[in-house]
């Protein structure tokens, strides 16, 4: 069995964000300490994938490169790849069928945040499962701004319906997908939608009518945030701040993840430290060093 790799989406247009993101891409606008894109990168690296495709616009690449380099420093594997156009994410299945190469995926978006306690869990059951798909529903307030599932009486998924008109629940489908080494063949098969996207949900619906797609629930207790408005962006920075300076750990630090990871060495984490050595990323590397003694 191939090991299951990475893809962080991070094209897109943010036009929600304009004029914010008319000079850069949303997914490196500063979430309180940190660029947007280490949160997701987070996931991927707790659900212990070290392979990692970046999918970005051609004008954006260069910018997240500087800012993640190939990995190394990680001890991990970036690649980075192109989306010409903003297709819809499902096309981020057939841009990165080369660099997948038969392996299953954990895709997430480059705009989504996830925290909560037992998270890790969560990924490691997803991961286990290399037949078919696993999403994850999540409970909100809005559900017609999203994917949204539909359930029968006896708890089965009977639809995902993007942006419904009327939601069949409150259910939404977060921006993380585990799908089977199929996915890229299936997303070749997706045809547009008369928004002019391949649409993910047409994509999860082969999934579905092959009976190979589970949606987890996502308890109360986690907090999936998104960031594609001048509010969320702000109400996630205030939700990171307030956590790391009450606790006085971090969320979503790619240098703690890989250190305790054990993909990092000692000397590693030593010489990054020195890095961040003006701020609080960089205090909680010296702590980490300190509690292994
Ligand atoms: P969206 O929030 O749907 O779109 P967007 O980021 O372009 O923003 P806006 O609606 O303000 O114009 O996208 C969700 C995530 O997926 C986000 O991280 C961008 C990414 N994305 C791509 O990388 N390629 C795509 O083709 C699409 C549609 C989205």
């Amino acid at each position: 069995m191939t090991k299951r790799k990475g893809i962080i989406l991070a094209g897109g247009s943010g036009t929600r964000l304009y004029p914010v993101t008319m000079g850069i891409s949303k997914q490196l606008l500063p979430i309180y300490d940190k660029p947007m894109i280490y949160y997701p990168l987070s996931v991927l690296m707790l659900t212990g994938i070290r392979e990692v495709a970046v999918i970005t616009t051609p004008d954006d690449q260069s910018q997240f490169k500087r800012l993640l380099g190939d990995g190394s420093q990680w001890g991990m594997s970036l690649t980075f790849i192109e989306q010409p156009k903003p297709e819809g994410l499902a096309q981020a299945y057939i841009l990165a069928e080369d660099f997948l190469d038969g392996a299953p995926s954990a895709m997430v978006l480059g705009d989504n945040i996830f925290f909560g306690h037992g998270l890790t869990e969560i990924l490691a059951n997803a991961d286990a499962i290399t037949n078919g798909g696993v999403v994850f529903g999540y409970q909100v307030s809005d559900p017609e701004r999203y994917g949204v599932v539909g359930f029968d009486e006896n708890g089965q998924v009977t639809e995902i319906i993007e942006k419904p008109d009327v939601p069949a629940s409150n259910y939404a489908v977060t921006g993380l997908y585990f799908l089977d080494s199929s996915a890229s063949e299936k997303a070749k098969r997706v045809k547009p939608s008369p928004r002019g996207e391949l649409e993910i949900t047409t994509l999860l619906e082969m999934y579905l009518n092959e009976g190979a797609l589970k949606v987890n629930k996502m308890r109360r207790g986690y907090a999936w945030l998104d960031t594609g408005t001048h509010g969320s962006l702000l109400d996630a920075g205030n939700f990171v701040r307030t956590l790391e300076k009450r606790q006085g750990l971090q969320v979503g630090s790619p240098d703690e993840i890989a250190y305790q990871q054990g993909w990092m060495s000692r000397s590693d984490i030593e010489e990054r430290s020195k890095v961040f050595n003006k701020n609080d990323y960089g205090k909680n590397l010296d702590r980490l060093i300190k509690e292994r003694k």
